[in-house]
């Protein structure tokens, strides 16, 4: 876990956002087709703010501090702060905002949104400013067009409202009904992949080609609304062949990776229902889709495949995360 080396103070306010995984539909949301996704509360990124002479974000563990008055219009720590002040309509505000995350960088789980949530939370709890979901969640949005240009806005939406959401670009989330538990395992790849390169990727290709990635982008659709059916229906086993169909389409449109292949393949060969990468692609995560009886054998069988992290989280009626 990352550490804040800081003052001893108490803060003036803390804030803080989940981590997240896209379950279906990444890439095609981009160009309008829907996704699921669901918050990971197992990985938080967090903001603490306490007195100072100046309003600075200082993340330790990137050994990055910024100065916001001087920083420039792209650096998204300061611009975070900015909307915010500029929202609520006031100026910069004399603070040390520290951050710390659990959520590996350029990994597919949502860094970046959550850091900026996670600031946004903090500076509305210290000034006491309530401010709806929806308009957090844009201010979250304008930063993530800093770390790649065309987000569709499912990063900053799952994070904000930190519950699975059924999302289509432009629309509000809606919240949908997971009948029964989902249990996941999320294995790291170890391999960093920033959202920027494998978004501009398919955008070549898509400039290229319009048509074969059109009909891709279509038959990922069509999977995630059979698995939001198959979700509200508690047919958890139907999951597995759509996560693995929707692994070949990403595939096809070449953001897989042979180290996500390993892990996915290994996956299912010590029993997961299912497997695919989740995010970006390229590095960064895959997920897997397990039972209570086989979680253990399909971990070790990612360890054994080299997997950098595995984490387990359940998405379901009784724990939302
Ligand atoms: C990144 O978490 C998901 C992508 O679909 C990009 C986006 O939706 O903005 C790859």
């Amino acid at each position: 876990m990352l550490r804040y080396n800081g003052s001893m103070k108490p803060p003036l306010a803390r804030g803080e956002a989940p981590g997240k995984i896209i379950l279906f539909g990444e890439h095609a949301v981009v160009y309008g087709r829907p996704a699921i996704a669901a918050p990971v509360t197992q990985v938080r990124a967090r903001a603490e703010i306490f007195p100072a002479a100046t309003c600075t974000v200082e993340a330790v563990d990137l050994h990055r501090r910024v100065e916001v008055a001087r920083a420039p219009a792209d650096d998204p720590f300061a611009r975070m702060v900015r909307l915010v002040c500029q929202a609520l309509d006031v100026p910069l505000p004399p603070w040390r905002i520290v951050v710390t995350s659990e959520i590996p960088i350029a990994a597919g789980l949502g860094s970046g949104a959550a850091i900026s949530a996670a600031i946004g939370r903090a500076m509305l709890a210290a000034f006491a400013a309530d401010m709806p979901l929806a308009e957090l969640s844009a201010l979250v949005y304008e930063v993530e067009k800093l770390h790649h240009g065309t987000p569709s806005g499912i990063d900053n939406t799952v994070v904000v409202y930190e519950r699975p959401v059924w999302f289509v670009r432009g629309q509000p989330p809606e919240p949908f009904a997971v009948a029964r538990p989902i249990h996941l395992l999320i294995a790291d790849t170890g391999i960093p992949s920033p959202t920027k390169i494998a978004v501009g990727d398919v955008r070549r290709a898509w400039e290229q080609d319009p048509a074969r990635l059109e009909a891709l982008f279509d038959k990922v659709g069509d999977i995630a609304r059979q698995a939001r059916a198959a979700i509200e229906a508690g047919d958890i086993a139907a999951l597995g062949p759509l996560m693995d169909a929707n692994q070949a389409l990403l595939a096809q449109m070449g953001v897989s990776s042979p180290e996500l292949d390993r892990l996915i393949q290994a996956a299912r060969r010590a029993g997961a229902l299912g497997a695919k990468l989740s995010g970006a692609g390229r590095g960064g995560n895959m997920i897997a889709l397990v039972t209570e009886e086989t979680a253990a054998q399909v971990a070790m069988a990612l360890r054994a495949a080299s997997a950098r992290r595995v984490l387990s989280t359940t998405i379901g009626p009784a724990n939302p995360s």
